[in-house]
């Protein structure tokens, strides 16, 4: 009887492990998320840091991994190692935590081997965190904040969210769910993406093509930025696009800091350009303190916190059952990576 040899690289409750392996007895599961810290620098994703006591030092890191890597086929896990097909000579699949592969670097997103990824696990959640810094930006919230510090009573006006229009720069999954909940707000919602269509999804106001993103910037009031961080998306908004937009508007990314030209990002808040960011990422993180953001009016920073909530692992691990279901069964997998669009 065939075995699949699977390796987990990610942090989990030891039911979450039992409940992977009860996908088909010929699974065998492996944990490495220590194994894989220790040799990539990087704290095990997953439910918990990891205790001091648990770090590995990299050579049993190494000792453990070796024979585990000769014979896994299967590996689910946030990061990788450089040189992980040269390791691992039976290696079929990759499935990655993360929506996004940017950071991976090495050679299984060039080699033949299907990766895919987490994207769509936490779009509910990363949705629900745009919502939240919209309507903290619209509603002055850190303003009431300070004012409730210093038993202050002054009274002023707010944004009315359905008098506001809402420009969504990617309509994957997590750009549907904002859209989704931005209408339940009554809000005007545009939507660019990639792919193109005539025929505007039923969810939103308007879709444009890509090369209207101009259109969308001056439209709108909130600038969702909800698409990946690839070659063709490196710093797509700049100097330029931060002109088109409203000096009453907000630019919220909680996909990639790669996204936007961070030092264009700051001239233009301190130059009153927009009204003001909500921002989850940022080019280098964690956030310097030299930055001048951290404390800028108008800006709301959160560390890279858009999916963490106590169903982490468990939204990520079912998609990832989903797929091994499939990989089983020889059925068409989830999410395959695409190397020539870069998502
Ligand atoms: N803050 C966090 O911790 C966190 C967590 C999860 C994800 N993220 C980030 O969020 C990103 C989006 O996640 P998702 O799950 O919504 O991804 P997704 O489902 O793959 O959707 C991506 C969207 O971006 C569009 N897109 C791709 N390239 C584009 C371009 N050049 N111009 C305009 N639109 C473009 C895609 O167009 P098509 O529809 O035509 O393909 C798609 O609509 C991820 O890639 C990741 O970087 C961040």
């Amino acid at each position: 009887m065939k075995e699949y040899r699977i390796l987990v690289a990610i942090h989990m409750e030891e039911s979450q492990l039992r409940e992977i392996a009860a996908v088909d007895p010929r699974l065998r599961v492996n944990t490495v998320a220590h194994e894989f810290s220790a040799l990539t620098g990087r704290a095990p994703l997953g439910l918990r840091a990891p205790d001091e006591a648990d770090l590995l030092d990299r050579t049993t890191a190494e000792t453990r991994l070796a024979p585990l890597l000769q014979e896994v086929e299967i590996l689910y896990t946030a990061w990788v190692l450089p040189d992980l097909l040269q390791r691992s000579p039976k290696l079929r699949w990759v499935h990655l935590f993360p929506h996004g592969v940017d950071y991976i670097r090495g050679d299984i997103l060039e080699k033949d081997v299907i990766v895919t990824t987490g994207q769509g696990a936490h779009a509910a959640v990363l949705a629900e965190h745009v919502m939240t810094l919209v309507l903290m930006l619209a509603k002055q919230a850190p303003r009431f904040m300070r004012q409730q510090g210093e038993c202050q009573w002054k009274r002023f006006y707010v944004i009315e969210l359905s008098r506001s229009t809402l420009g969504l720069v990617g309509f994957g999954s997590i750009g549907k769910r904002v859209a989704q909940y931005a209408k339940s707000f009554g809000m005007r919602v545009i939507a660019t993406r990639r792919t193109f269509t005539e025929e505007s999804p039923l969810e939103i106001d308007e879709l444009v093509p890509r090369d209207r993103l101009e259109y969308l910037l001056k439209e709108s009031d909130f600038v969702v930025l909800a698409l990946p961080l690839t070659s063709a998306t490196r710093n797509l908004i700049g100097e330029k696009e931060l002109r088109m937009m409203k000096p009453s508007a907000f630019l919220i990314n909680i996909s990639r800091g790669g996204l936007v030209d961070e030092p264009a990002l700051i001239r233009a808040l301190q130059e009153k350009q927009l009204a003001g960011a909500g921002l989850d990422v940022f080019q280098v993180e964690p956030l310097p303190a030299e930055s001048p953001l951290w404390h800028m009016d108008g800006v709301i920073i959160t560390p890279h916190v858009g999916p963490l909530s106590p169903y982490l692992v468990e939204n990520a691990n079912r998609l990832f059952m989903e797929n091994l279901r499939r990989y089983i069964t020889g059925n068409p997998l989830l999410n395959v990576f695409d190397r020539v669009r870069g998502y």
